[in-house]
């Protein structure tokens, strides 16, 4: 019997344990949030991480910029927030608009306010196998998601696939970190389906569409689907066609309903861990 992975109830799970954690704190957890593009998905993400917070009664808040945005203003704003002791994770939703230059805004937030662990420092320390202040949200979703279900990482032959900085790099370093044989497999590698068919655990992250078919898959592998697309009819698919996927695999996660969730939880938690730090007694 293959197992859908409830990536809902697992996120579930690490949102309730926050939540006594944090019920009878005098000060809430802070997040600001910097969203600057026209992308549709990323005012979604945006609004259901400003509503998590609500949920949790952590304080949010939410600048939505036009394209007439300057990167001076950004990092103006930036300054203002590393500056601001009531604020304990900075976000800035990417992509940025295009004019906007995204790197240098990411290295200007203080490290130790980085809530996505996108700061050069934070993915040094994941690439150390050193703590990071911050440890980037989907990727620490995944895991938590695969440890959730028991699943161990140890020795197992995994492909990632997408190397965005986002996703696919730090979950590729994060496996390596749990002692996987990790291959990240991306746009220009030479038959995918010859490096799937032997994976233990395949993860997909690129964005396209029903990429992963059930010939791709060994039997008993585990599939953790991270990609998200509309198709024309409005319904969300994954990178993976899960109907047939699903007669192979041994554990899957189903889009939506999967690793999104994850996440959302894993922002609040990283959110948790921000102000804790910065309100560490010397
Ligand atoms: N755009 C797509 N995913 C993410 C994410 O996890 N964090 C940020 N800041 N932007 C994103």
């Amino acid at each position: 019997m293959t197992v859908i992975i409830d990536g809902k109830a697992c996120a579930k799970k690490v949102i309730e344990e926050l939540r006594k954690k944090t019920k009878n704190l005098d000060k809430k957890p802070s997040l600001a949030v910097i969203l600057a593009n026209n992308d549709p998905s990323s005012r979604i993400y945006v609004a259901s991480k400003e509503r998590q917070c609500l949920d949790l009664g952590f304080n949010s808040c939410v600048y939505r910029f036009d394209e007439n945005i300057k990167q001076q203003d950004l990092i103006k704003l930036i300054h203002e927030l590393n500056e601001n002791d009531d604020v304990n994770g900075i976000l800035v939703q990417l992509p940025l608009y295009k004019h906007l230059n995204e790197q240098e805004i990411i290295e200007l937030i203080n490290p130790k306010k980085d809530v996505d662990g996108f700061h050069p420092i934070n993915v040094g320390k994941l690439n150390c196998n050193l703590e990071p202040w911050a440890i980037c949200c989907t990727p620490k979703g995944i895991i938590k998601l695969l440890k959730e279900y028991n699943i161990n990482l140890v020795g197992k032959n995994v492909v990632v696939i997408g190397r965005s900085n986002i996703v696919g790099k730090p979950t590729a370093t994060l496996l390596t970190n749990e002692n996987a044989t990790v291959t990240l497999a991306h746009s220009k590698t030479k038959d995918l389906k010859e490096i799937t068919k032997n994976a233990d655990i395949i993860i997909s992250a690129t964005g396209k569409a029903k990429l992963i078919k059930a010939n791709m898959v060994k039997k008993d592998a585990i599939v953790i689907d991270v990609g998200i697309s509309k198709q024309i009819s409005g319904k969300l698919v994954g990178d993976v066609d899960f109907e047939n996927v699903k007669n192979v695999a041994s554990y899957i996660t189903p889009v939506p309903g999967g690793v999104g969730p994850m996440t959302i939880a894993c922002l609040m938690e990283n959110t948790y861990e921000l102000f804790k730090l910065q309100n560490q007694k010397a």
